[in-house]
């Protein structure tokens, strides 16, 4: 089941974005993206959840993330339909992201789910070992 978050799945939340990143971001993080942005989740308890921020006509998504043992199930392609039916709602057309250029399953799933490469933003992510890019994804949402 898919449901807008609460301050009471903050926790859980940076446990999943710790499961999934080499920088985590901790439960104080996430309870102020709940205050500011949209947040959506799914399962109880949560296996996966979405945050994006928004203003006029276009909106990014600052993380999406899954726990390792409910990949590949169809949860984040849930999240990201939620997301993008409630923005549409909200009025927003375009749909931005950065992705690691390394993250090789977010980028298959991004194209996928219809988002088309715009820019590389060089050295924006920090690894062990020096940095990697980010490429930028747009999505035009009807
Ligand atoms: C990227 C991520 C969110 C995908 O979540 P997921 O719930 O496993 O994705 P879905 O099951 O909805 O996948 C939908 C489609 O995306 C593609 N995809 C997803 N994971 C993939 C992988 N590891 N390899 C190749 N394609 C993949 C496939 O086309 C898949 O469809 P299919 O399973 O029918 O082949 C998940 O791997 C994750 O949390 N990764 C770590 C965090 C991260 O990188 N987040 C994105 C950057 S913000």
């Amino acid at each position: 089941m898919s449901r807008a978050l609460h301050a009471k799945d903050a926790e859980r939340m940076a446990q999943i974005h710790a499961a999934s990143f080499f920088k985590g971001w901790d439960a104080q993080d996430m309870h102020a993206h709940i205050q500011k942005d949209l947040c959506f989740g799914h399962g109880r308890p949560l296996q996966g959840f979405i945050i994006v921020s928004h203003a006029a006509d276009q909106a990014e998504i600052l993380t999406l993330a899954v726990e390792p043992q409910s990949r590949r199930q169809g949860l984040a392609r849930k999240l990201l339909d939620i997301v993008e039916t409630e923005l549409s709602d909200l009025g927003v057309d375009t749909l931005f992201l950065e992705v690691a250029e390394d993250n090789d399953p977010a980028i298959t799933f991004y194209k996928q789910g219809g988002f088309v490469p715009i820019g590389k933003r060089p050295a924006y992510y920090k690894r062990e070992k020096g940095r990697v890019a980010a490429l930028t994804f747009r999505k035009g949402l009807s």
